[in-house]
């Protein structure tokens, strides 16, 4: 399968044309952005460890359950998948408080939650991501209710996975974002990637971060962070 020309340009990904109208190649770079795009960098491999860390969890996800998009990878950095329509709403699911949760609420990091929460951004980068509600999303008309429903439970079926796996490699699955996408035959499927962009990842001992907060923060270290995700993650 061959990149035809260039459909779209993320801050993390780039996504082709392929021969196939229901299919198309997302090419992962090294770029990093926080902070809706103010702050611009660099994360070198970053793009061929999210690459395979994002397929290899989808491949897992799809065997517990989860649909996804994912079809085949085809090298490092670009993997074909099904051409859908993102519904633009992030969706995040916390286990232990931390980042605009800790934030918002006055509270410190690190608070192991009895029960996951989840929340719903509106996907919108001119307006900053705003938080919203699933009355709100229905308002705007951005997904219907069986669509938010579903979405749902296959964000806590993908934490329920992802936090156990994750436990099985000396990690603490603190929150991450998803974002689903809907199929020319109408189904939703997970899409966009899993990987230490998109999920904070602390160290189950040290609680050393291992995610995009070294770069957000300053930490340094990133790159290293992310190879040990990766090392641990072909190791399970
Ligand atoms: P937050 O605490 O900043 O709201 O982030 C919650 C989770 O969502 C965290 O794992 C990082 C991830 N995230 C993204 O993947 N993209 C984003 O644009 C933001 C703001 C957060
Ligand atoms: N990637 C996002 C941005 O640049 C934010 C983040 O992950 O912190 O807006």
């Amino acid at each position: 399968m061959e990149k035809r020309e260039q459909l779209y340009e993320g801050k993390a990904k780039k996504v082709y044309a392929t021969d196939d109208p229901n299919l198309v190649i997302v090419s992962y770079k090294d770029d990093a952005t926080a902070f809706n795009g103010l702050k611009k960098g660099t994360i070198t491999g970053k793009g061929a460890i999210n690459n395979k860390m994002t397929n290899h969890l989808m491949r897992k996800l799809a065997q517990s359950g989860v649909p996804t998009h994912f079809v085949e990878q085809l090298s490092d950095r670009d993997t074909v998948v099904k051409k859908v329509s993102i519904v633009p709403l992030e969706v995040i699911v916390r286990n232990i408080s931390a980042g605009s949760f800790a934030k918002h609420y006055g509270v410190e990091e690190g608070i192991v939650f009895d029960a996951p929460t989840i929340e719903f951004s509106y996907k919108n980068d001119d307006l900053g991501d705003p938080l919203l509600n699933e009355y709100h999303a229905l308002a705007l008309k951005l997904a219907t209710r069986e669509e938010i429903d579903l979405i749902k439970k296959y964000a806590f079926a993908v934490n329920d996975f992802l936090k156990s796996f994750m436990k099985g490699i000396g990690i603490d699955l603190v929150d991450f974002k998803l974002e689903f996408g809907k199929t020319s035959d109408g189904a939703i499927v997970l899409a966009d990637e899993i990987s230490p962009d998109t999920c904070r990842l602390w160290d189950e001992k040290t609680h050393e971060k291992l995610d995009k907060d070294r770069f957000r923060r300053d930490l340094g270290g990133a790159e290293e962070a992310y190879e040990e995700v990766m090392r641990r993650l072909m190791g399970d």
